[in-house]
């Protein structure tokens, strides 16, 4: 498979479609861990929604308005990163990312945002990169600290997720920030 190493046991790779039952089997095993925060898991109940999950980012990634990859550690799925969005007119993407518990911890989400964020701005020349999260969600807001990403502001009650009108996060990345 096409692939980057993030450590000596895990790589990055594509995540696509033809992979649906292992991503729902990985989805099971990272459901609890996901839920609290953000609608990903439960968007992937069955072998066709998991698929469907998958073929929307293939669809974005044909348009070349997104992209999802997947980290393997030792030949296991254990978690991704997406471009949840890639706008080139306006030069702005947002990334998103999630780990099953057992893989928190390693620096795998870092390893992995960081080749990301290489992409965004030195392939694509894009011009900001956005971070949506939750201020309870530490471990989340710990990767946006880890990246160089700045606090921006804070969007009131506007995520609703589980039934809760929640407060969400804007953090960014300019490629000024990289020499800061
Ligand atoms: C957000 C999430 C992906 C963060 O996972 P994470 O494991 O904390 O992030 P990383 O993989 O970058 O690992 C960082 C941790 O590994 C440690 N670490 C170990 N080796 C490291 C290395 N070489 N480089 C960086 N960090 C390393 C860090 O100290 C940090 O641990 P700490 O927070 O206890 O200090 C994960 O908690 C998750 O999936 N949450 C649920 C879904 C979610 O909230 N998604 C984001 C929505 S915005």
């Amino acid at each position: 498979m096409f692939s980057i190493a993030l450590s000596d046991s895990a790589k990055l790779c594509p995540l696509e479609p033809w992979q649906a039952e292992e991503f729902l089997t990985h989805m099971d095993r990272a459901r609890s861990n996901l839920d609290p925060w953000i609608p990903w898991a439960s968007r992937s109940t069955d072998l066709a929604s998991a698929r469907a999950a998958l073929q929307s980012y293939a669809d974005r990634q044909a348009a070349d308005a997104g992209r999802l990859f997947g980290i393997w550690r030792d030949g296991v799925l254990v978690g991704g990163v997406m471009f949840v969005s890639f706008n080139r007119n306006t030069g702005v993407c947002e990334i998103g990312v999630w780990l099953e518990k057992a893989a928190e911890g390693n620096g795998l989400i870092s390893a992995a945002v960081s080749h990301l964020i290489d992409y965004a701005f030195d392939e694509r020349g894009m011009s900001r990169i956005e971070w949506h999260t939750s201020p309870a969600n530490e471990r989340s807001n710990g990767v946006a600290r880890r990246m160089g990403m700045r606090l921006e502001g804070t969007l009131r009650e506007a995520f609703l997720h589980n039934g809760v009108r929640h407060d969400t996060e804007v953090w960014a990345l300019l490629p000024s920030d990289r020499n800061r």
